[in-house]
């Protein structure tokens, strides 16, 4: 029997692409620029699976220009990049890869505040500028991270792997979300449920761990920056939508707040170029990026592919009523 066309739009890891081949016969692409939307609209046709990245949009567009499509895996947890409703409509599943990037992407958010805080990229450029005079004692004197208050807005699973983090760095955690944590969560991670207003006033570090949705986009805006410490750093490693870039810009600008880290941008690639000043530190998009857990996404979506196009339920399906509607 033949096997169930699929597409991948990387070539993914060796040990996801195992998993994949062997049941489906997968078309990887494997070229270095990314998968333009006319090549992927074109390839997408006679498949019955895609994998895709968070870059490529999974909407009605596509759908309709993928026929035989059941099933369309992201590589990543965040899917604002797939719109769940056009899939549901179609009778199409969408997955994603959720739990296994919690501690990898907290590591990051964690260096981030740590590098932004402690000044290392300003330091790394002295240090290899051939200006470096000597040790002197105000040189490059940054903020403690070690016994501040860290705010942390969104308390899922990376929001609590960071507040997992803080209790080594005897840090009061404070904690802003729309549902507050249960009791037992709370003290084990001595954390602290505030509303957005008052974890604004009171932190020093504040590191972004909610997704993109309609009520996030934004949240980071003009007057919530003017709640801010001046002496207060923003750190993201979530989605860039969450911050308005423009009036982060303004913020650093006019000091309201004293830095950020970025490892995800309203327009990524394109990075406001009022964001490329000394206080603050940007990344692109790696935050997960350690061989392993990027390998484990690969294979998760890859695991969701073949489960549904073998009768089954994806482990990570985001809209199990399309297969009930069956
Ligand atoms: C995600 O998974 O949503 C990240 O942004 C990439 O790991």
């Amino acid at each position: 029997m033949a096997k169930p066309k699929v597409l991948a739009t990387r070539p993914l890891f060796p040990a996801a692409q195992k998993v994949l081949n062997a049941s489906c016969d997968v078309e990887y692409w494997t070229k270095p620029e990314r998968i333009s939307k006319e090549e992927l609209f074109k390839k997408v046709k006679d498949k019955e699976g895609l994998v895709c990245l968070l870059t490529e949009k999974v909407n009605a567009e596509l759908l309709n220009a993928a026929p035989k499509l059941r099933i369309a895996a992201n590589v990543a947890v965040g899917f604002d990049n797939i719109d769940v409703a056009a899939c549901t409509k179609r009778g199409v599943a969408a997955a994603n890869t959720p739990g296994v990037l919690d501690e990898t992407t907290a590591d990051f958010a964690w260096t981030l505040m740590m590098a932004v805080g402690r000044r290392l990229v300003e330091g790394d450029t002295l240090a290899r500028s051939g200006k470096w005079t000597g040790w002197d004692l105000d040189q490059l004197v940054g903020a403690d991270i070690w016994g501040k208050t860290l705010g942390i807005v969104g308390f899922g699973r990376i929001g609590r792997a960071m507040a997992r983090r803080a209790l080594g760095f005897q840090m009061r955690v404070i904690y802003a979300d729309a549902v507050q944590a249960p009791d037992a969560v709370e003290k084990e991670l001595k954390a602290e449920y505030k509303e957005m207003n008052s974890l604004l006033s009171e932190s020093d570090f504040i590191s972004i761990h909610v997704p993109l949705l309609p009520e996030t986009r934004g949240l980071f805006d003009k007057p919530r920056f003017a709640k801010m410490k001046p002496t207060a750093y923003l750190i993201n490693t979530a989605r860039g939508a969450v911050i308005d870039d423009a009036a982060l810009v303004h913020a650093l600008e006019s000091g309201k707040i004293a830095g950020a880290a970025l490892d995800v941008f309203e327009n990524e690639p394109s990075i406001h170029p009022g964001l490329k000043r000394p206080n603050v530190v940007l990344a692109p998009h790696i935050a997960s990026a350690s061989i392993e857990t990027r390998t484990k996404m690969a294979c998760m979506a890859a695991e969701n592919i073949v489960a549904l196009l073998k009768g089954k339920q994806p482990p990570n399906i985001l809209n199990p009523e399309v297969l009930k509607a069956k």
